[in-house]
């Protein structure tokens, strides 16, 4: 078995949808094909590809800290940005809890270093927050967000520089 992260690719989209609607398929959570892609942004998003198999997707764009996707719609602008926005990140059931995810979210972050982005930041969702601490984001409790994201739902944040020197 080889794996292989790489940039995303038109190609990819339907299943990263499917993975999508498997990984939250028990919550409020699903987007879909069309809002997910309009939340991609060149070159800060990768896939997992496991002999030609996609096993996780993560998609990430930048947006001003402190501010994210309405998933009630998809993007209409495109943000400038020294902060970039992890939006999601998923791993097929069978193959988690192997470190994919978290090598994936490493991918990320390299990527983002070689762009100049300062930071980071995500919603961690589904009661996912140690994973993220883990991989060196604090959560800012203060920030209020809106009632899709799930009521568990955590705004955290990250230094690429920190997390570049850390690792
Ligand atoms: C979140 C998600 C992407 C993590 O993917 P993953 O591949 O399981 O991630 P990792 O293996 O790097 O880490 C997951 C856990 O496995 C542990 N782990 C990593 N390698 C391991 C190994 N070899 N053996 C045992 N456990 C291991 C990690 O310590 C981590 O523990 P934690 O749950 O206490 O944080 C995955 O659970 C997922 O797709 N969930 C559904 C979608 C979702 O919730 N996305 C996040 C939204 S904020």
């Amino acid at each position: 078995m080889t794996d292989l992260i790489r940039g995303i690719t038109e190609a990819d989209w339907p299943q990263v949808a499917a993975l999508e609607a498997g990984a939250y398929a028990d919550t409020a959570l699903t987007e879909g094909e069309a809002a997910l892609r309009s939340r991609a942004a060149a070159g800060t998003c990768f896939v997992l590809d496991l002999d030609g198999r996609i096993a996780g997707y993560v998609l990430a764009l930048p947006y001003p800290m402190f501010r994210y996707p309405d998933l009630t719609r998809p993007e209409r602008v495109t943000h400038r940005s020294a902060n970039l926005h992890l939006h999601d990140l998923a791993v097929i059931g069978p193959l988690r809890r192997r470190g994919l995810g978290s090598r994936l979210v490493r991918h990320l972050t390299d990527a983002a270093g070689t762009r100049g982005f300062r930071t980071m930041s995500l919603i961690a969702v589904g009661g996912k927050e140690p994973f993220w601490r883990a991989n060196g984001y604090r959560a800012h409790r203060e920030a209020r967000l809106p009632s899709g994201y799930g009521s568990d739902a955590v705004y955290m944040s990250a230094r690429v520089a920190a997390y570049r020197e850390a690792s």
